[in-house]
């Protein structure tokens, strides 16, 4: 089967030559769709690579029925609409280191470029103006340079600083002084940060947080004369607060690289003297965008040939080692979830898991996604996968809950799947046998011992002499071959269980005949 992946903004050919390689993939590069384009085409694509600039919203993502993951090569993924994105089972992934250098570089190259008006005189100069004494800068030596967001850009940032022999504060929530201290920076709130910067530099993401984080009030805090900086995202300084600051001689100076609107469409804060800008070009070198690309390649692809992402953004990323722990129990889990699913046909009200044995001591929240998973897709279908399970089963009002547990049981591992309705609870539980694989061993309180895969039917009813040879030969009045048969009970002449696997599936007019049999109370055909 043929792999479509769209490429809506422009990427590096470096990061697109592992995707050109492989002959499952066929690549899409068009990077001027216009939003009624991008919604028309995008039903037919696998995979969505973009930059800063596709807008991937809610009506994107409902079109984009196939769609399996949206790669953002770099590390903003502000574009995105990410809960819609997670709600459709879109894993969103991104390339977050490879642009930090770059960022951080033209961070410096601005802040430079603002302290000495290098673009000032330089468009003068274009002019044929030998203007000398409109551009006197000022040193960046032993000024003050506040930081928000001390993250990978942040930090670089700091480092460079220092080496200009800049005093630097900074402001992160994840900042400690301790952390500060082996950094060789001073550590403040957010109010130390504005109030003692000479220069002022923002590299935080653009969240409902931080949206206009640096506003009238925040100008109010600073010196007067401050000089600020964005290369992190338009949005997190209010454009119009920042106009009125530059007005007033509050702010002495503005170095933007990105901006509320992009392309830009409003210029009046860019017609100001004191703002130099450029047009979002933090990480425009050749060696980010091949790293970018490069890395979010790597990641599609392997989202697509069912590999794990290393970058996963709407969802918790799992390191190799527990991977490789974990993944036997992955087929086990999601038939539990399956098979468990098709035991009441009520709302499940709550999803009890108990993990046993050599399970208890595992990272087990991948094998619970997958259970809810496997239980979900009975009225949901394919829709739903590892990013949306727990979402939906949210939405859905169902609680879930782990237990782990080191004893077990007889078994070396066990799973147990227990669900709660209205009206009672089921459970199933299941283990992996060594050398033979995925066994559900528990259906209530009765033992079994059946391969959870195939065309299975359970049967409840009497343990009376006859009732397994009745179900035996209305299958072969249906022509129905019997593969395997376990029968469990509880009690002598009380309630009892027959798991049938058969060699084909039976439709509802034999679960029907087999529910009007003697001595039998309930009938469920399972297909897994
Ligand atoms: P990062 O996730 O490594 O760092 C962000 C930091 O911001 C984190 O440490 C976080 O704790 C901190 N933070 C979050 N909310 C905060 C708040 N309210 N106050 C203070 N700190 C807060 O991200 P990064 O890779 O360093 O990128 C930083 C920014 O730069 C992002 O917005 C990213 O999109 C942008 N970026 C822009 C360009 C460009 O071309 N101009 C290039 C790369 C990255
Ligand atoms: C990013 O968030 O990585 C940057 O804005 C870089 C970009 O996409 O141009």
């Amino acid at each position: 089967m043929t792999l479509r992946i769209l490429i809506s903004d422009p990427l590096s050919d470096e990061g697109l030559h592992a995707l050109h390689q492989d002959d499952r993939i066929e690549v899409t590069v068009s990077t001027e769709l216009s939003v009624d384009e991008l919604l028309h085409c995008i039903g037919e694509y696998d995979a969505l690579l973009v930059r800063s600039q596709t807008q991937v919203t809610k009506e994107v993502l409902r079109q984009a029925s196939k769609l399996k993951v949206i790669g953002r090569a770099g590390v903003g993924v502000d574009n995105i609409d990410l809960d819609a994105a997670t709600e459709h089972g879109v894993l969103v992934v991104n390339a977050p280191d490879g642009n930090t250098n770059s960022a951080a570089e033209h961070t410096m190259a601005m802040l430079m470029a603002l302290a000495r008006k290098i673009p000032q005189a330089y468009a003068a100069l274009k002019e044929h103006r030998w203007d000398r004494k409109s551009f006197v800068g000022v040193e960046l030596k032993n000024k003050t340079l506040g930081i928000v967001g001390l993250g990978r850009i942040g930090a670089e940032v700091a480092e460079r600083a220092k080496g200009q022999k800049m005093n630097v504060i900074a402001y992160d929530p994840y900042l400690t002084e301790e952390k500060a201290e082996k950094m060789g920076i001073q550590y403040g709130c957010l109010e130390d940060v504005l109030g003692a910067g000479d220069f002022i530099t923002v590299h935080t993401p653009l969240l409902k947080e931080t949206k206009h984080l640096i506003n009238h009030k925040a100008f109010s805090q600073m010196k007067d004369g401050v000089q600020i900086v964005n290369c992190a995202r338009g949005g997190i300084i209010d454009e119009e607060a920042l106009y009125e600051a530059i007005l007033s001689g509050k702010v002495a100076g503005a170095a933007l690289d990105v901006f509320e609107e992009e392309p830009v469409q409003n210029y009046k804060l860019l017609e100001l003297p004191e703002v130099i800008a450029t047009p979002h070009l933090g990480a425009s070198t050749v060696e980010a965008q091949e790293n970018v690309a490069i890395d979010v390649c790597r990641d599609v692809l392997q989202i697509l040939t069912g590999g794990l992402a290393k970058n996963p953004v709407n969802f918790p990323s799992v390191p190799a080692e527990v991977m490789k722990r974990i993944e036997p129990y992955f087929h086990l889990s999601e038939k539990i979830g399956a098979f468990i699913s098709r035991l009441t046909d009520e709302a499940v009200e709550e999803v009890c898991i108990y993990y046993s044995g050599e399970l208890a001591d595992l990272d087990t929240a991948p094998l619970t996604r997958n259970t809810v998973k496997g239980l979900l897709r009975r009225y949901m279908g394919e829709h739903v996968n590892d990013v949306n399970a727990h979402f939906l089963a949210q939405k859905k009002g169902i609680v879930i809950i782990e237990h782990k547990s080191s004893s077990t049981k007889g078994f070396t591992n066990l799973l147990t799947v227990e669900i709660k309705t209205k009206s009672g609870a089921r459970k199933v539980a299941g283990t992996l046998l060594s050398g033979l694989g995925a066994r559900i061993v528990k259906v209530d309180d009765y033992s079994v011992d059946v391969k959870p895969s195939g065309h299975l039917i359970l049967i409840q009813h009497k343990d009376q002499p006859g009732a397994i040879g009745r179900v035996g030969s209305l299958l072969a009045n249906f022509d129905i071959n019997i593969a395997t048969m376990q029968v469990g009970r509880l009690d002598v002449g009380g309630s009892a269980i027959m798991m049938l696997t058969i060699d084909r599936q039976a439709e509802g007019h034999v679960v029907d005949e087999l529910r009007r049999l003697t001595d039998i109370f309930a009938v469920i055909a399972i297909d897994l």
